[in-house]
């Protein structure tokens, strides 16, 4: 498979009244054509900063320190913001949380789905619209062709998700970057949109960067798992590689903070302690103070991440011993 975005070294920090928050510490990923790869970690660890910083969507307050994002050969990080939107919406499609947030209420649903083809004129008004009302009976929508005239207020939650969807479909994009695009919705829906979401990406063999809190939905939906925790990568692997041996404390409370019952996961502990936000650079292992396994050395070198089998990294002083403990 080739290479379609790599990221590498790349640190992000936001300054508040009370200081410099380090979000994002020295993270190296990549997403190669069609694959599909979730990124997982609690509230607060710097995924969605991550792939913001990479968007070049982070918060006024935000600056990129460091780092590289190339995609299709280019770097992200050196692009002007007119060049970003070139590539957001047409190479790079996004889906965000809240699509009531995200959709424009005023604007009729149809014609937002075919705005973008018109805008980076891919295709005249006429022929984006009858594209829009083909995209909206493919994510699931009924009666496509009278609907596409409703605005988002007539249509539910998981309804506008699907729209959301169509909107970043539209330009066939060869990445898809979701951040928790099921979280607002409930259970059913929720496994509807990531079945359509997984099946949308099949069939158009497109690259999947989905942002989750949800070990199970990520594992459901993914090849390829980054497990993030206070600004940093800890382990990085196959979701093969994570049922079979995971290496790092972290990741195996996340694996255990969930049961399967059949097809569904339930959430039915979560790991003791906050996750932390750093105000200094952190100087040992962000996860030492909640972790089991972690000796004088943690608290003072911080763990690199360090390729254990091919193709499964990990950050910890004491992976081997800590992945013999639960085989
Ligand atoms: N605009 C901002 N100003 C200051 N700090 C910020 C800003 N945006 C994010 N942060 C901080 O950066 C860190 C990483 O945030 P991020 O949004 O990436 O977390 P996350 O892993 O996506 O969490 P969640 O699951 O809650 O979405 C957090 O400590 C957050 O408070
Ligand atoms: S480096 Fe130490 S503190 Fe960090 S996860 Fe490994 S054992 Fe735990
Ligand atoms: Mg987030």
């Amino acid at each position: 498979m080739s290479r379609l975005l790599e990221v590498k070294n790349l640190s992000t920090e936001f300054t508040r009244p009370n200081g410099v928050v380090y979000a994002v510490n020295g993270v190296s990923f990549h997403v190669d054509q069609g694959e599909s790869v979730g990124i997982v970690g609690e509230s607060g660890s710097g995924k969605s900063v991550s792939v913001l910083s990479v968007l070049g969507l982070i918060a006024n307050n935000g600056r990129v320190t460091n780092g590289e994002a190339i995609f299709n050969g280019q770097d992200l990080l050196h692009l002007n913001e007119r060049q970003l939107r070139a590539i957001r919406g047409t190479e790079i499609g996004v889906i965000f949380q809240d699509p009531m947030t995200s959709l424009n209420p005023v604007k009729r649903i149809g014609w937002q789905i075919a705005e973008s083809m018109v805008k980076h004129h891919l295709c005249n008004k006429r022929e984006a619209l009858s594209r829009a009302i083909d995209l909206l009976a493919e994510v699931g929508i009924p009666d496509a062709e009278t609907r596409y005239r409703n605005y988002p207020f007539e249509f539910s939650g998981g309804m506008r998700q699907r729209v959301m969807i169509a909107i970043a479909l539209a330009c066939k994009p060869q990445l898809l970057i979701a951040d928790e695009p099921t979280t607002a919705l409930d259970m059913t829906v929720q496994m509807q949109v990531l079945a359509l979401l997984r099946e949308s990406a099949r069939s158009r063999n497109m690259a999947t960067l989905i942002i989750t809190h949800d070990f199970g939905v990520a594992t459901n939906l993914c090849s390829r798992l980054i497990v993030m925790y206070g600004s940093k990568i800890m382990e990085m692997a196959t979701v093969e590689e994570f049922v079979r041996r995971p290496a790092h404390p972290y990741s195996i409370g996340l694996k255990s903070s969930i049961i399967s019952i059949g097809n569904r996961h339930k959430k039915i502990s979560a790991i003791p302690g906050n996750a932390p936000v750093f105000t200094t650079p952190p100087e040992g292992c962000p996860f030492a103070s909640r972790c089991g396994f972690a000796l004088e050395r943690c608290y003072k070198e911080i763990p690199p991440l360090r390729t254990l089998f091919p193709g499964h990294e990990v950050a910890c002083h004491r992976a081997e011993e800590v992945m013999s403990n639960v085989i």
